[in-house]
C-alpha cells in the first residue's frame, strides 16, 4: 500500500519511526551469501542472465510445448488514467468510496466528501480484500476498507487536514469493512440500496476476543475489565473465507492510529516490535477517543492485530477476532481443509524481515455440522525455508519459545517467531492454495532492506533461499508443497514460481526469472487468488513511476499465471496511483470482481468519473462480452 500524505509507504512510516538496529552480524549474512552460490550453482538456471530456483516445471521448453490456457490477447502496460481489460472485455464500477448503502443517505459530494454520519452508512474508502457469498438468490459482496486517503477525504481542509472532531470521525468511519447485496441488471451489476445484508463494521462495532488471548491481562483495558470485547477492526487489508460461510477480515497495520499524550513514554518491546507509535499516522483518533492513547490505554493495541471472523448471512451478529491465529501485521488468511478434516491458515505478516505463518485447528471440518469455532483453538507455527529447497514449520509453544503461555505467544507473535529462528521473508503479502492440489503461494512484494539490515526484533535477512536478492526491488513469489500432500505435515519442499524484474534494464537476476518478459514485466506482487481451474490471479501494488528499474511496468495491474507451464499474462491494468487488490470470481466464472484502492494517491487521477471529480477507489466487474467465462 502507499500511504499519500507524506508520500510515504505504511512500511516505511514504521521504518522511520521503529529504525531496526544496525548490521552486526555480518560474517553470517556473508557466509549465507557464499552457500547460496554453492545452492544456486546446483540448480536449473536458463534465461539470459536469469535464473529460476529449481522448478522444472517452468522450463521454457516444456512451456512451449503445452498450449497457453489463457484465451485473451495480453493488455499491453500503460500509464493511462482509465482501467484496461483484453480485447473482447468489458469493465464497469459497481460500487464506489462514498456510495450511499441505504435509500436515506444523501449521495457522495465532491466537495465536502461527506460527513461522519453519510460516511457511517456509505461504502468505505481503500477497498482490499474480497470475498463474494451466494446466499440463496442474493449475491453479497464483502469488501475490507483498508483504510483512508487523508488528502483526499479532507481534501475539503486546508493542507488536506481534519479540522474538525466530526472530520476525524469521518475518517474513521471510512475504515472497516462493506457489505453489500449487490445484482446484474441489463445496465450492469449494480448494489442494492436497503438490502437486508447492507452492513457496515467500524472501528465502533462491537466485537468478542476469542481464544487463547481472550480474557488475558494484557488484553485487559478500563472499559473492557474482562479483556473478552472490544471496539472495532480497521486496517484491515486481504481476506480469507471459511468453507462454513465466514468472511475473515485481516488487521494489517493497525498501529498507526494509536499515539501518546506522554511523548516521553518508555515503550515495552512488544510495543517497539509492532511499531506502536508516539505520534499517530495523521489519523488523529486519540482526539476523538482516548483509547488510542496509549499513555492512558497501554493494553488497547493488544486488541488489534487480529484476523476477524465475520458472518455476513447475519448481519446482527457479533465478529471474532481469532486470537489463536495470532497477532501481527496480518495480510490475509487462506483456509484450507486438510485430509483428516483439519482446517489450516496459511497467513503472511507484510513487514520487511516478519515471518509466515500457519495456524492448524484442533477441531475438524464437518460439512453440514457447526463449524464456527473452528478458529477458536488450535497451535500456531512459522515457517523456516532452507537454502536446499526444503523448510519446516516451526510450533510456537511455551517449549519451543521459553514464553509463559499460549496467550503471550499470540499476543507477541512475531517475538515467538523470532526466538524459535523462522525465516525472515521478503514482506508476505497474500497465499494462495491451488484448489486442484497440495501447493501452496506466496507473494513477497519486495524488501529494499533484504541483506542490508536485519528486521526491527534484530534478526538478519540475508539474501538466501526464497528471498534471494539483495535490496530486493521486484519481489517473488514463493510456493511449497507439503509432505505427502499433508498440510499439517511439518515439512515441505518449495521453490519460486517467479522472480519478478526488468529484463529490459537487468541481465542479472533483477531481470526476472524466465517466465517474465519485456511484455509480461511487472513488479511487487502482492494479492493472489486461484479461480476453480487452479489458475493464479496475481496482482501488483508497487513502484508506478513507468522509469528507471521500473520502465516498461505502467500502472498497478492483474496478471494471470499457469502454475504448470509458469507463463504469466498481463489481464488488466489500473488507472494511475492505484493498487490493484482485492478480486472475487462468481461461481458461474463469467464475472470477476477487482478492487482498485487509491487512485490518484498522490494527485493525480480522476478516476472513475473524470473530469475534476475526487479519485474514489471501486469496485470493478470484469466480464466477456460474450457472455463466456473469464480468462
Ligand atoms: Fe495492505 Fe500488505 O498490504
Ligand atoms: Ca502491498
Ligand atoms: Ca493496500
Ligand atoms: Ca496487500
Amino acid at each position: 500500500m502507499k500511504f499519500n500524505t507524506f508520500e510515504q509507504s505504511f512500511d516505511a512510516f514504521d521504518e522511520a519511526i521503529n529504525p531496526p538496529p544496525e548490521v552486526t552480524e555480518f560474517d553470517s549474512v556473508v557466509e549465507e551469501a557464499l552457500s547460496r552460490r554453492d545452492f544456486l550453482s546446483g540448480l536449473v538456471s536458463f534465461g539470459a542472465g536469469s535464473f529460476v530456483v529449481g522448478a522444472s516445471a517452468l522450463n521454457p521448453e516444456v512451456a512451449k510445448a503445452q498450449r497457453s490456457r489463457f484465451d485473451f490477447m495480453q493488455v499491453a502496460a500503460n500509464s493511462l488514467d482509465t482501467v484496461t481489460v483484453p480485447e473482447g472485455y468489458s469493465s464497469q464500477i459497481v460500487v464506489r468510496w462514498g456510495d450511499p448503502m441505504y435509500s436515506n443517505v444523501p449521495e457522495f459530494d465532491h466537495v465536502t466528501r461527506g460527513t461522519a454520519d453519510s460516511q457511517a452508512r456509505s461504502y468505505g474508502d481503500n477497498i482490499d480484500g474480497m470475498a463474494l457469498f451466494e446466499l440463496g438468490d442474493a449475491n453479497v459482496l464483502v469488501n475490507n476498507n483498508e483504510y483512508t486517503n487523508r488528502k483526499i477525504i479532507w481534501g475539503n481542509r486546508a493542507g488536506g487536514q481534519a479540522e474538525t472532531d466530526d472530520d476525524v470521525l469521518k475518517g474513521m468511519m471510512a475504515h472497516g469493512i462493506s457489505i453489500i447485496e449487490v445484482t446484474k441488471r441489463p445496465e450492469g451489476w449494480v448494489m442494492v440500496k436497503d438490502s437486508k445484508y447492507n452492513r457496515r463494521i467500524t472501528p465502533e462495532t462491537q466485537m468478542e476476543i476469542t481464544g487463547p488471548a481472550s480474557g488475558h491481562r494484557w488484553m485487559r483495558t478500563a472499559e473492557d475489565p474482562t479483556g473478552t470485547i472490544c471496539l472495532g477492526t480497521w486496517n484491515n487489508c486481504g481476506s480469507g473465507r471459511t468453507p462454513w460461510g465466514t468472511y475473515l477480515a485481516c488487521e494489517e497495520n493497525f498501529n498507526g492510529y494509536y499515539s501518546s499524550s506522554d511523548t516521553n513514554i518508555e515503550r515495552t518491546d512488544g510495543q517497539k516490535r509492532y511499531g506502536i507509535p508516539v505520534d499517530d499516522w495523521g489519523y488523529g483518533w486519540s482526539r476523538v477517543d482516548d483509547r488510542f492513547d496509549i499513555a492512558k490505554h497501554p493494553n488497547e493495541a493488544n486488541r488489534n492485530g487480529w484476523v476477524v471472523e465475520i458472518d455476513p448471512a447475519d448481519p446482527a451478529s457479533t465478529p471474532k477476532k481469532r486470537t489463536a491465529l495470532g497477532r501481527f501485521k496480518h495480510e490475509n488468511a487462506e483456509v484450507v481443509v486438510n485430509g483428516d478434516g483439519r482446517v489450516v491458515v496459511y497467513m503472511g505478516d507484510d513487514e520487511r524481515g516478519e515471518f509466515l505463518y500457519r495456524f492448524v485447528s484442533a477441531g475438524v471440518f464437518v460439512d453440514g455440522a457447526d463449524n464456527s469455532d473452528l478458529l477458536a483453538e488450535g497451535s500456531l507455527f512459522a515457517a523456516k525455508f532452507h537454502p536446499d529447497g526444503t523448510g519446516r514449520w516451526l510450533a510456537l509453544t511455551s517449549k519451543t519459545t521459553g514464553m509463559a503461555s499460549q496467550a503471550e505467544i499470540v499476543i507477541h507473535a512475531r517475538l515467538a517467531a523470532s526466538k524459535v529462528g523462522a525465516t525472515t521473508m521478503d514482506r508476505p503479502e497474500w497465499v494462495a492454495a491451488n484448489p486442484n492440489k497440495a501447493e501452496v503461494y506466496c507473494a513477497l512484494t519486495n524488501n529494499r532492506n533484504r541483506a542490508i539490515k536485519p528486521n526491527v526484533g534484530g534478526d538478519p535477512t540475508p539474501a538466501t533461499g526464497p528471498n534471494p536478492r539483495a535490496e530486493n526491488q521486484y519481489g517473488q513469489i514463493v510456493r511449497w508443497w507439503p509432505a505427502g500432500g499433508d498440510h499439517v505435515s511439518d515439512t515441505f519442499n518449495w521453490d519460486l514460481f517467479v522472480l519478478a524484474g526488468n529484463p529490459a534494464v537487468h541481465s542479472d537476476s533483477y531481470g526476472g526469472s524466465v517466465n517474465v518478459n519485456d511484455g509480461n514485466m511487472f513488479n511487487s506482487p502482492d494479492g493472489l487468488f486461484f479461480d476453480a481451474r487452479g489458475l493464479l490471479w496475481i496482482q501488483t501494488d508497487g513502484n508506478y513511476s513507468d522509469e528507471g528499474d521500473f520502465a516498461g511496468h505502467g500502472n498497478n495491474q492483474m496478471l494471470v499465471g499457469d502454475p504448470d507451464t509458469g507463463e504469466i499474462k498481463r489481464f488488466l491494468v489500473g488507472p494511475n496511483e492505484c493498487e490493484v487488490t482485492g478480486a472475487a470470481m462468481s461461481s458461474d466464472g463469467r464475472t470477476l470482481f477487482v478492487g482498485i484502492q487509491h487512485p490518484g494517491e498522490h494527485g493525480n487521477s480522476h478516476w472513475p468519473e473524470g473530469g475534476e471529480s475526487v479519485p474514489r477507489s471501486a469496485v470493478i466487474a470484469v466480464t466477456r462480452n460474450d457472455g463466456s467465462p473469464i480468462g
